[in-house]
Protein backbone atom coordinates (compact mmCIF):
# COMPACT_ATOMS: atom_id res chain seq x y z
CA UNK A 1 0.00 0.00 0.00
CA UNK A 2 1.38 3.51 -0.90
CA UNK A 3 -0.27 5.71 1.83
CA UNK A 4 -0.60 9.54 0.77
CA UNK A 5 -2.07 12.14 3.54
CA UNK A 6 -3.14 15.42 2.32
CA UNK A 7 -4.07 18.66 3.65
CA UNK A 8 -7.86 17.90 3.24
CA UNK A 9 -10.68 16.37 1.14
CA UNK A 10 -10.52 18.85 -1.57
CA UNK A 11 -6.85 17.65 -1.95
CA UNK A 12 -7.40 14.16 -2.06
CA UNK A 13 -10.38 14.70 -4.79
CA UNK A 14 -7.56 16.72 -6.89
CA UNK A 15 -4.53 14.19 -6.70
CA UNK A 16 -6.73 11.47 -7.29
CA UNK A 17 -8.56 13.45 -10.41
CA UNK A 18 -4.95 13.93 -11.76
CA UNK A 19 -4.09 10.12 -11.10
CA UNK A 20 -6.95 8.77 -13.24
CA UNK A 21 -6.57 11.60 -16.16
CA UNK A 22 -2.76 10.40 -16.18
CA UNK A 23 -3.80 6.89 -16.42
CA UNK A 24 -6.38 7.15 -18.85
CA UNK A 25 -3.85 9.30 -21.04
CA UNK A 26 -1.34 6.20 -20.88
CA UNK A 27 -4.43 3.66 -21.66
CA UNK A 28 -7.26 5.34 -23.34
CA UNK A 29 -8.74 1.83 -23.55
CA UNK A 30 -8.74 1.66 -20.07
CA UNK A 31 -11.29 -1.05 -18.10
CA UNK A 32 -12.84 1.04 -14.59
CA UNK A 33 -14.81 0.29 -11.52
CA UNK A 34 -15.56 3.35 -9.57
CA UNK A 35 -17.18 3.76 -6.52
CA UNK A 36 -20.71 5.48 -5.78
CA UNK A 37 -21.09 7.02 -2.26
CA UNK A 38 -20.55 10.33 -1.14
CA UNK A 39 -16.29 9.88 -1.14
CA UNK A 40 -15.00 10.49 -4.41
CA UNK A 41 -18.00 12.45 -6.07
CA UNK A 42 -15.49 15.53 -5.69
CA UNK A 43 -13.18 13.88 -7.92
CA UNK A 44 -15.97 12.91 -10.14
CA UNK A 45 -17.31 16.56 -10.54
CA UNK A 46 -13.07 17.43 -11.06
CA UNK A 47 -12.79 14.43 -13.94
CA UNK A 48 -16.11 16.06 -15.44
CA UNK A 49 -14.31 19.39 -15.80
CA UNK A 50 -11.17 17.75 -17.20
CA UNK A 51 -13.08 16.34 -19.69
CA UNK A 52 -15.40 19.25 -20.98
CA UNK A 53 -12.09 22.04 -21.12
CA UNK A 54 -10.62 18.84 -24.00
CA UNK A 55 -8.05 17.24 -21.57
CA UNK A 56 -9.17 13.62 -21.53
CA UNK A 57 -10.86 11.46 -22.79
CA UNK A 58 -12.85 8.86 -21.33
CA UNK A 59 -14.86 7.76 -24.41
CA UNK A 60 -12.83 4.85 -25.21
CA UNK A 61 -13.04 3.27 -21.58
CA UNK A 62 -15.29 0.79 -20.22
CA UNK A 63 -16.98 1.24 -16.89
CA UNK A 64 -17.58 -1.71 -14.31
CA UNK A 65 -20.21 -1.37 -11.93
CA UNK A 66 -18.79 -1.85 -8.08
CA UNK A 67 -21.76 -2.48 -5.94
CA UNK A 68 -25.80 -1.70 -5.44
CA UNK A 69 -28.41 -2.10 -3.48
CA UNK A 70 -30.42 -5.39 -4.11
CA UNK A 71 -33.77 -4.43 -5.05
CA UNK A 72 -32.64 -0.63 -6.49
CA UNK A 73 -31.95 0.49 -10.05
CA UNK A 74 -30.58 3.39 -11.62
CA UNK A 75 -33.89 5.28 -11.90
CA UNK A 76 -34.47 5.14 -8.16
CA UNK A 77 -33.44 7.38 -6.48
CA UNK A 78 -29.93 7.18 -3.61
CA UNK A 79 -29.03 4.14 -6.04
CA UNK A 80 -25.30 3.57 -6.72
CA UNK A 81 -26.23 3.85 -10.49
CA UNK A 82 -27.90 6.89 -10.07
CA UNK A 83 -25.27 8.68 -8.31
CA UNK A 84 -22.64 7.33 -10.86
CA UNK A 85 -25.11 8.35 -14.04
CA UNK A 86 -25.71 11.84 -12.39
CA UNK A 87 -22.33 12.40 -11.35
CA UNK A 88 -19.92 10.94 -14.38
CA UNK A 89 -21.60 8.87 -17.41
CA UNK A 90 -23.88 11.63 -18.36
CA UNK A 91 -22.44 14.41 -17.67
CA UNK A 92 -19.16 12.32 -19.60
CA UNK A 93 -21.82 11.44 -21.85
CA UNK A 94 -20.43 7.78 -21.75
CA UNK A 95 -22.36 5.56 -24.52
CA UNK A 96 -24.30 3.18 -23.08
CA UNK A 97 -22.16 0.29 -24.59
CA UNK A 98 -19.30 1.15 -22.52
CA UNK A 99 -21.16 0.96 -18.79
CA UNK A 100 -21.60 -2.96 -17.43
CA UNK A 101 -23.86 -2.53 -13.81
CA UNK A 102 -25.67 -5.46 -13.24
CA UNK A 103 -29.61 -5.45 -12.40
CA UNK A 104 -30.03 -5.62 -8.78
CA UNK A 105 -33.81 -5.37 -9.79
CA UNK A 106 -33.82 -9.00 -11.44
CA UNK A 107 -35.13 -12.17 -10.13
CA UNK A 108 -32.00 -13.89 -10.84
CA UNK A 109 -29.05 -12.08 -9.28
CA UNK A 110 -27.08 -15.05 -9.72
CA UNK A 111 -26.85 -14.81 -13.35
CA UNK A 112 -26.36 -11.28 -12.64
CA UNK A 113 -23.22 -11.91 -11.10
CA UNK A 114 -22.43 -14.97 -13.21
CA UNK A 115 -22.56 -11.68 -16.27
CA UNK A 116 -20.04 -9.12 -14.65
CA UNK A 117 -17.76 -11.55 -14.11
CA UNK A 118 -17.93 -12.82 -17.85
CA UNK A 119 -17.94 -9.22 -18.60
CA UNK A 120 -14.47 -8.71 -16.34
CA UNK A 121 -13.07 -11.99 -17.66
CA UNK A 122 -13.39 -11.04 -21.40
CA UNK A 123 -12.27 -7.62 -21.34
CA UNK A 124 -8.93 -9.45 -19.27
CA UNK A 125 -9.68 -7.97 -16.41
CA UNK A 126 -10.17 -4.42 -14.63
CA UNK A 127 -7.36 -1.81 -14.95
CA UNK A 128 -8.26 1.24 -12.50
CA UNK A 129 -10.91 0.66 -9.56
CA UNK A 130 -11.52 3.60 -7.26
CA UNK A 131 -12.75 2.35 -4.07
CA UNK A 132 -13.96 4.33 -0.94
CA UNK A 133 -14.34 2.63 2.29
CA UNK A 134 -17.46 2.10 4.98
CA UNK A 135 -16.96 2.72 8.80
CA UNK A 136 -17.18 -0.71 8.90
CA UNK A 137 -14.11 -1.69 6.83
CA UNK A 138 -16.67 -3.00 3.88
CA UNK A 139 -15.36 -2.39 -0.16
CA UNK A 140 -18.11 -2.16 -2.43
CA UNK A 141 -20.53 -4.50 -0.15
CA UNK A 142 -17.87 -6.93 1.03
CA UNK A 143 -19.44 -6.89 4.20
CA UNK A 144 -17.03 -8.08 7.70
CA UNK A 145 -16.76 -11.95 7.84
CA UNK A 146 -16.93 -12.10 3.59
CA UNK A 147 -14.97 -14.81 2.19
CA UNK A 148 -12.16 -13.17 0.22
CA UNK A 149 -12.17 -15.27 -2.68
CA UNK A 150 -15.68 -14.91 -4.14
CA UNK A 151 -16.25 -13.32 -7.38
CA UNK A 152 -19.13 -10.70 -7.51
CA UNK A 153 -22.27 -12.39 -5.27
CA UNK A 154 -25.31 -10.99 -3.37
CA UNK A 155 -24.49 -10.62 0.30
CA UNK A 156 -26.59 -9.90 3.55
CA UNK A 157 -25.32 -6.54 4.32
CA UNK A 158 -24.02 -5.60 7.92
CA UNK A 159 -26.25 -3.91 10.27
CA UNK A 160 -24.03 -1.20 10.15
CA UNK A 161 -24.61 -0.60 6.38
CA UNK A 162 -28.25 0.27 6.74
CA UNK A 163 -28.06 2.63 9.19
CA UNK A 164 -25.48 4.36 7.54
CA UNK A 165 -26.66 3.72 4.46
CA UNK A 166 -29.96 5.76 5.15
CA UNK A 167 -27.40 8.93 3.92
CA UNK A 168 -28.11 8.17 0.41
CA UNK A 169 -32.05 8.17 0.76
CA UNK A 170 -34.36 10.70 0.56
CA UNK A 171 -36.64 8.65 2.78
CA UNK A 172 -36.20 5.61 5.19
CA UNK A 173 -35.45 3.14 2.11
CA UNK A 174 -35.39 -0.81 3.32
CA UNK A 175 -31.76 -2.22 2.68
CA UNK A 176 -31.28 -5.83 3.43
CA UNK A 177 -28.72 -7.12 0.96
CA UNK A 178 -26.28 -5.66 -1.67
CA UNK A 179 -24.82 -6.98 -4.95
CA UNK A 180 -20.97 -6.35 -5.06
CA UNK A 181 -17.88 -7.21 -7.05
CA UNK A 182 -15.87 -9.50 -4.52
CA UNK A 183 -13.07 -9.29 -3.08
CA UNK A 184 -10.95 -10.82 -5.48
CA UNK A 185 -11.91 -8.80 -8.27
CA UNK A 186 -10.72 -6.05 -6.09
CA UNK A 187 -7.12 -7.88 -5.71
CA UNK A 188 -6.91 -9.15 -9.35
CA UNK A 189 -7.34 -5.37 -10.79
CA UNK A 190 -4.20 -3.67 -12.12
CA UNK A 191 -4.44 -0.83 -9.39
CA UNK A 192 -5.98 0.17 -7.19
CA UNK A 193 -6.78 3.76 -5.45
CA UNK A 194 -8.91 4.04 -2.12
CA UNK A 195 -10.06 7.32 -0.53
CA UNK A 196 -11.14 8.25 2.81
CA UNK A 197 -11.98 11.83 4.46
CA UNK A 198 -12.87 12.25 7.69
CA UNK A 199 -12.65 11.41 11.30
CA UNK A 200 -15.81 8.72 10.86
CA UNK A 201 -13.20 6.50 8.78
CA UNK A 202 -10.17 6.57 10.95
CA UNK A 203 -10.67 4.04 12.92
CA UNK A 204 -11.49 1.71 9.96
CA UNK A 205 -8.72 3.55 7.79
CA UNK A 206 -5.92 2.40 10.78
CA UNK A 207 -7.41 -1.06 11.20
CA UNK A 208 -7.23 -1.67 7.11
CA UNK A 209 -3.78 -0.10 6.93
CA UNK A 210 -1.86 -1.27 10.37
CA UNK A 211 -4.07 -3.68 11.10
CA UNK A 212 -4.31 -7.98 10.49
CA UNK A 213 -5.44 -9.33 7.49
CA UNK A 214 -8.67 -10.52 8.36
CA UNK A 215 -11.78 -10.71 6.51
CA UNK A 216 -13.40 -9.05 9.67
CA UNK A 217 -11.98 -6.34 8.05
CA UNK A 218 -12.42 -6.54 4.10
CA UNK A 219 -10.63 -3.53 3.52
CA UNK A 220 -7.28 -4.79 5.41
CA UNK A 221 -7.44 -7.15 2.08
CA UNK A 222 -5.76 -4.18 0.28
CA UNK A 223 -2.41 -4.89 2.42
CA UNK A 224 -2.19 -7.96 -0.54
CA UNK A 225 -2.22 -5.77 -3.33
CA UNK A 226 1.26 -4.96 -4.46
CA UNK A 227 -0.24 -0.95 -6.92
CA UNK A 228 -2.92 0.09 -4.24
CA UNK A 229 -2.83 3.61 -3.79
CA UNK A 230 -4.34 5.26 -0.61
CA UNK A 231 -5.73 8.59 -0.53
CA UNK A 232 -6.81 10.16 3.21
CA UNK A 233 -6.95 13.63 4.28
CA UNK A 234 -5.30 14.12 7.94
CA UNK A 235 -8.69 13.19 9.96
CA UNK A 236 -8.93 10.16 8.17
CA UNK A 237 -5.51 9.53 8.78
CA UNK A 238 -4.99 10.58 12.42
CA UNK A 239 -4.79 6.89 13.90
CA UNK A 240 -2.61 5.68 11.98
CA UNK A 241 1.30 5.44 13.17
CA UNK A 242 3.22 7.42 10.07
C1 LIG B 1 -21.07 2.41 0.53
C2 LIG B 1 -20.82 1.70 -0.80
C3 LIG B 1 -19.37 1.70 -1.18
C4 LIG B 1 -18.74 2.99 -0.73
C5 LIG B 1 -18.68 2.96 0.77
C6 LIG B 1 -18.28 4.28 1.37
O1 LIG B 1 -22.07 1.78 1.27
N1 LIG B 1 -21.31 0.36 -0.81
O2 LIG B 1 -19.22 1.50 -2.55
O3 LIG B 1 -17.46 3.14 -1.28
O4 LIG B 1 -19.91 2.52 1.34
O5 LIG B 1 -19.29 5.23 1.15
P1 LIG B 1 -19.10 6.77 1.36
O6 LIG B 1 -18.12 7.23 0.34
O7 LIG B 1 -20.47 7.37 1.11
O8 LIG B 1 -18.61 6.97 2.74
Amino acid sequence: MIINVYKDYNEISQKTSEFIVEYVKQKPEAIICFAGGTTPLRTYSLLVDYANRGEIDFSSCSFIGLDEWVGLDRHDDGSCQETMYNTLFSPLNIKESNIFFFDAKSVNLEDECRKIDEIISSKGGIDLMLLGIGVNGHLGFNEPGVQFDLSTHVIELDETTKVVGQKYFKVETELTKGITLGIKQVLNSDTVILMANGDKKADAVKAMVEGEVTNQMPASALQKHDNCYVMLDKEAAAQLEL
